[in-house]
Order: structure tokens, then sequence, then C-alpha cells
């Protein structure tokens, strides 16, 4: 508490019976205090401080009324934003605050030399709203603590002599402060080259900046000019860009849907591998984008048997190839039993994605649809032309009815031999199936070999 305030405070006075003049000095610093004051909360210590900086008339009256009435019975005032005394001295210590921010953000030193001393002063001109220098300062002397600066404003002056304390003298005027120095151009090289014209936000930067500051600050001078060739700037750092691009990363790269495009149209025309090219970059259907690969059937182009499965499992879509997982073991075996090389067959799917439903970290089989098979028929139906087999064998319900294009029973038609376009269609179980079936494994497994072998001789 400043000395006559202190005074009235100790002799009791409440507010109402005391009146207040204006500052005769525009600033009055917080005196030490030399006897235990009154016990407030802390934080009105803080709020206080803020707010004895303010340049209004009426702040020390209030400051006294609130510390009066928090040491009369209403210790939480402060507690309560909507009362208008409190809200009147947390509008004042906001407004220092940020006269304090701002501060610290536009004070520019200016060398100035100094007898007697060989490194420079350096010396700042700032105008605060409020008065703030005093409060400020301590910021000042922690940042530059190796300097000796002083901070002049038309209300007091800050000093620092790079050690022992810092010390005030009365405000004077700009003339007092350095106009320019060596400096002044590295300020605004730095600031023309920290502006960044795509990034001008020009009513943000008003309020981070207010013109009012502007006059002190060596770099304000280029701003009207930096707004106003933002836009020209920007395209010329794109063009400059582009540029660059093409140097560090040559011509641009091929994606992976022209690359394999290019590399169908080189393929012999409709060849197998052709058609495998072409199928890697299929969008027919929703089930190329969560699945890994494309599983193109695989085998000799002139093989006589075709076998066509359901749609390649987990192991097939990370390998890319069709029955190498579970399935595709059980299928080699039977083959081998039923005394037919899988190398001289053509192995395919009816469909050639991996249908799948997340669980955790598994993916599991879930049945294709109709409108996805139906997608995948063209790539069936090429490979069969393509191949020309003299017989086709289906392995279980989805490929047989995808090749007859009804609804078919396993159960029913299995082991038939049915004449489906100039050649012969037999079906059989899916090796799934077999795996699935557990006390008749080894009968199922039994008769899925002899279809094949019936298949072969056929
Ligand atoms: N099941 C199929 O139908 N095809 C495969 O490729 C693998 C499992």
């Amino acid at each position: 508490m400043a000395g006559p305030s202190r005074l009235q405070w100790e002799a009791g006075r409440a507010p109402d019976a005391l009146w207040w003049q204006p500052d005769r000095d525009a600033v009055a610093p917080p005196a030490a205090i030399v006897q235990p004051g009154p016990r407030v909360p802390k934080s009105f210590v803080a709020l206080a401080r803020a707010a004895a900086c303010h340049r209004s008339a009426d702040r020390w009256a209030l400051l006294y009324c609130l510390l009066w009435r928090l040491t009369h019975g209403e210790r939480h005032l402060l507690t309560q934003v909507g009362n208008p005394d409190v809200a009147r001295v947390n509008r004042y210590a906001k407004a220092v605050r940020r006269d304090v921010h701002k501060m610290k953000a536009f004070v520019r030193f200016r060398t100035m030399a100094e007898p007697g001393f060989e490194a420079p002063r350096y010396v700042a001109w700032f105008e605060p709203e409020h008065a703030v220098v005093e409060y400020a300062a301590g910021f000042f002397q922690h940042r530059f603590a190796n300097m000796r600066w002083s901070i002049l404003t038309p209300d007091r002056c800050a000093h620092w002599e790079g050690g022992g304390a810092i010390w005030f003298s009365p405000g004077t005027d700009k003339t007092a402060a350095p106009a320019g120095d060596v400096t002044e151009e590295a300020w605004r090289v730095y600031y023309r080259s920290i502006f960044n014209p795509a990034r001008l936000k020009t009513r943000a930067m008003m309020s981070e900046m207010p013109a009012k500051y502007w006059r002190n600050l060596s770099e304000a001078a280029l701003i009207p000019g930096l707004i106003a060739g933002a836009d020209r700037d920007v395209a010329a750092m794109e063009a400059a860009q582009s540029a660059h691009d093409t140097l560090r990363c040559g011509a641009t790269p091929e994606t992976p849907g022209t690359a394999l495009a290019r590399r169908a149209e080189a393929a012999e025309r409709g060849s197998l591998e052709q058609l495998a090219l072409r199928a890697a970059g299929c969008r027919r259907c929703g089930l190329c984008s969560p699945a890994t690969r494309t599983v193109f059937g695989e085998g000799p182009a002139d093989a006589r048997i075709m076998l066509v499965g359901e749609q390649p499992g987990d192991a097939e879509g990370l390998a890319g190839r069709p029955f190498v997982g579970r399935a595709g073991r059980l299928l080699d075996a039977a083959l081998a039993d039923a005394g037919l090389d899988r190398r001289a067959l053509y192995l395919t799917n009816t469909v050639k994605h991996f249908k799948f439903t997340p669980k955790g970290r598994r993916r599991l089989h879930a049945k294709p649809d109709y409108d996805e098979v139906r997608a995948c028929g063209p790539w069936l139906e090429a490979e069969i032309d393509r191949v020309a087999p003299d017989i086709v064998v289906a392995l279980g319900a989805t490929a047989a009815a995808a090749l007859l294009e009804r609804r078919v029973s396993i159960v029913r038609d299995r082991g038939k031999r049915i004449d489906w376009h100039g050649r012969c269609l037999t079906l059989t179980v899916h090796p799934a199936f077999i795996l699935r079936s557990r006390e008749r494994r080894d009968d199922e497994y039994r008769r899925f070999v002899a279809d094949l072998r019936a298949a072969a001789a056929a």
C-alpha cells in the first residue's frame, strides 16, 4: 500500500470516508511494506499489483475499497466475478498484463556509445498504454542480464547496469533515445525473411501488433508493402516451389495404378499375364479396398483341368496366390492322392479378393455376395476362354452357382458330368468343408479324392 493510503488504512478509515485526487506524479511506485499489513488472499496481491499500474484515476479508490471489503467479512469477494468492483479490477489487471505483453514483444533496443565504456549501452524508447515500466522491468533484467540497457518511456525509465539492482528515473521524451543504429537494417532483413505471405492474416496481425506501436518499430515501415505484395509473393513462392520439386524428385513418380496399366499394355494381348495385371487394378466392387492383394489364377495357359474355388483366404490374400493356406494344403494332398500334379492344373477362384470381417488383429472369412460374384465374373470368364480347359471342377457351391448361374445343391449334383458351353463341368465340395467336418473328415476326404480322380479320368 502506498504512503497516504497506508496512513488512512492504519487510521481505520472506511472507503466512503476518503476522497481521492489524481496522481500528481503519473506513477506511484508501490512502497516497501514496513509493518505487517492486513491479511488478504494471495490472488488479491497479484491482482492489485497489476491493476495498480492501470491509468484510470479511480484505481487506488477501487483497490482500497476491495481491500476493505476483503478484510471486513467478505474474504471470498474475488470469487464473485459478476460483482462490479471485482469485474472492474479484473478488467484493469487484464489490460495491464496485455500492455506488458506488448512491451515484451515490441521494445527495440538501439546501441548508444557511452563514454568510459567499450561496449555500447542498449537504449529503447517505448510508449506503454499503462504505467507498466516497473512492473515489467524484471522480465528485461532476466532476459538481458549481461547487457547494460535503459528503457525510456514518458512516465518512467528503467536502467540496468549488467548487475546490481535495476534503478528508475523520471519519464523523458523520445529525443533522449537514439533514433536508429546499425542493427536497424538487420531487423528489417530478419522481419522480411520471417514474413510468410501465404500465411498472412491481416486482422490477426493488426490485433497482435496494433498500429499504435508501429512508430517505434523499425520493421513496421515494411508492413504495408509486404501486405500489398502478398499475393504476388505467394505466386512467386509457388512457382519457385514447383521448380524446386522438379529438381529434387526428377519426373513425377508413377502411381501404382498407372504402373500396372503401363505393364498391362506392354504384356501380350489377351495373355494370362495381361489379364492378371488388369485384374490387379480392378475396382469393379468394394472388395478391392480392404483386400491386401488381388489373387488371380495360376497355372499353365494350356492346362486341361481348371479348378475353381470360392475366394482367396487370408493367407492367399497376403501371398497373392490361390490355395496356399490350410485349405490349399489339403487340396494339394488330395490332388496328389488322386494322381494329379498341381503344376499341370490351372487353379483359380470365383472372386479374386479376400472378403473378410476384421476381429481384433484377425481377418475372418466372409462369404462374397451375389453382386461381388457378378462383378468378378468377367475375370473368370476370361481365364476360362484363355486356358480353354477340357474339364472345369467347381469346388463348392459358390463356384458352382457362379458357373451355372443358378442355385446349386452340391449334395445332389456332386460328381455329375455337366455339359457346359462345350466343356465338361463337375462339382465337388470345397476343401474347407472337409476341414470343418470333424468326425466325418476321413470319409469326406476320401470322397473328395475320388471326385478329383473321376474328373481327371473324364
Ligand atoms: N479357398 C478358396 O476358395 N480359394 C483359395 O484360394 C483358398 C481358399
